[in-house]
């Protein structure tokens, strides 16, 4: 099979002055990235595939990029996984998928493209310890098409585990009868599929048509599937419930992220010294116009990897990994600050690659985080908790005087029904914000400050009574060896 070369330290070099681009985010060296894919851990390092267009910064011919990493977050660029094979069923694309382990074996099970119409289930596999060298399977595909009931254009993303010695799979899909489902498909080799019915089907929504990329895995006592909501990219989306190896009774469902910046996430659970983990990561769009992501050369980020996990409330929760830590630089605590209405608190750094955790406290009304502001106020990002309504409002409504950014107020509920303090825990780096509420609810956006000097940050209130009893400020540092440290 050829091997797609190309010199990514050099493509990362060009582009790491660009004061957009992300330093501990997980992106390519260059061009369009969309999905995490094939989240594996093997002989000591965790590999990372994502869809990866490698000529242009736009979406088109879909490859499988790869990168390894020892901890999950320092990261090594290694050459294209899988390319698409002119005259095959992935002729025009290698889209979403996992790998398994068959037998010692690492084997990706991924969707083909081929036309809208013609999206068959394919395999390859490597004896490589690196995962670099991939071979596609002889039988390929190893599922041609959608059942009868299916739509022909809304059958992707497999999602396959292992229960003793029977393969499971889940194929996202949209029914004919306009529900969105995931279809059971079981085998023994891998290659020769049954197909079960439907594990689950639902409609959350007239609008959705399919849900895209399913996961499907074991939390607890409970199993979660976890799916992203299609067309429009209108949120991930999850239910929570019991699974005997042939149904799935869901007890709780609600939205994972709303917004239109979490999209397709990938959850596996990794063993590694670290003990078993569900781990995440989400593809984190631009919010920009087709010609700012051209002159940019870049798209896609994937959220900082989360570990899942169910809360004593029986709810889905996400966090950071714990390896966040390792990239803690510099760090600030203050406490005891007490804000009146009007009044803008400058926290004494500038900086845009931070972690903020927060406790803040109001009996009532609005307390805001401004960040990424300039010293003049033309350019800032606004977080606003607000006490009244229970919820968060990431507003980038004025982040960029650029007319190429999107503008967008995303909410999120607290789940509390009415808390005094909220625990805040945020990411900012460049672009990308991710921030989680109360260990529970997260909110994920983008921003695009034009000035060099949006670096500000500062706390302010519409509340009689706000204060800040505690506030951790970290510097975080690249995880690239040749961007900025
Ligand atoms: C989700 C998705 C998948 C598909 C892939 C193509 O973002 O549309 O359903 O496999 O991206 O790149």
């Amino acid at each position: 099979m050829k091997v797609f070369f190309w010199d990514p330290r050099s493509d990362r070099q060009q582009l790491s002055e660009d004061p957009h681009r992300p330093v501990y985010h997980f992106l390519p060296p260059c061009n369009w990235m969309n999905d995490p894919n094939g989240l594996f851990y093997w002989q000591g390092r965790y590999h990372l595939f994502y869809q990866f267009n490698p000529t242009s910064p736009l979406w088109g011919k879909i490859h499988w990029g790869h990168a390894s990493s020892p901890d999950l977050v320092h990261w090594e660029d290694h050459p294209v996984a899988l390319q698409p094979d002119k005259g095959t069923s992935d002729a025009n694309g290698c889209w979403s998928g996992c790998i398994v382990d068959k037998n010692a074996t690492p084997t990706a099970v991924y969707t083909g493209f081929v036309t809208p119409h013609q999206t068959p289930v394919m395999m390859a596999q490597t004896k490589d310890n690196n995962l670099i060298l991939w071979e596609k399977s002889p039988y390929n595909p190893v599922v041609d098409k959608p059942p009868a009931d299916v739509r022909e254009t809304d059958f992707r993303d497999p999602y396959v585990w292992k229960e003793e010695d029977l393969w499971k799979m889940l194929i996202g899909a949209g029914m004919l009868n306009g529900e969105c489902a995931v279809l059971l498909y079981e085998s023994t080799d891998l290659v020769n599929w049954s197909y079960m019915g439907p594990l689950f089907s639902d409609s959350i929504k007239d609008t959705h048509t399919m849900w895209e990329c399913p996961n499907f895995f074991r939390l607890g006592d409970n199993y979660v599937l976890l799916v992203s909501l299609f067309p429009d990219i209108q949120g991930v989306y999850y239910y929570i419930g019991k699974y005997n190896g042939e149904t799935f009774q869901p007890e709780s469902q609600g939205y994972f992220e709303t917004g239109r910046t979490l999209y397709a996430p990938h959850v596996r659970w990794l063993q590694a010294d670290l003990g078993d983990r569900c781990i995440m990561f989400g593809w984190l769009r631009e919010d920009r116009n087709e010609e700012a992501i051209e002159r940019a050369g870049w798209a896609g980020v994937q959220s900082f990897p989360r570990e899942l996990l169910i809360n004593p409330q029986g709810a889905l929760v996400s966090r950071p990994v714990a390896e966040l830590a390792l990239l803690r630089q510099e760090s600030q605590s203050l406490g005891g600050i007490q804000i009146k209405p009007g009044e803008r608190y400058q926290l004494p750094f500038t900086e845009n690659c931070l972690e903020i955790e927060a406790l803040i406290e109001a009996k009532g009304g609005l307390v805001g985080l401004e960040f990424l502001a300039t010293p003049d106020r033309e350019e800032v990002t606004r977080l606003w908790i607000d006490f009244d309504r229970n919820q968060a409002v990431l507003d980038t409504s004025r982040a960029s005087r650029s007319l190429d950014s999107y503008h967008r107020k995303g909410t999120i509920n607290f789940r509390n029904p009415s808390p005094k303090q909220i625990k805040m825990h945020l990411l900012i780096d460049r672009s990308v914000i991710e921030v989680w509420f109360n260990d529970e609810v997260a909110l994920t956006g983008r921003a695009y400050p034009t000035r060099g000097d949006a670096k500000e940050i500062a706390i302010t209130t519409k509340s009689e009574q706000a204060g800040i009893p505690y506030l951790k400020v970290w510097e975080i540092g690249t995880i690239w060896p040749v961007e900025k440290g």
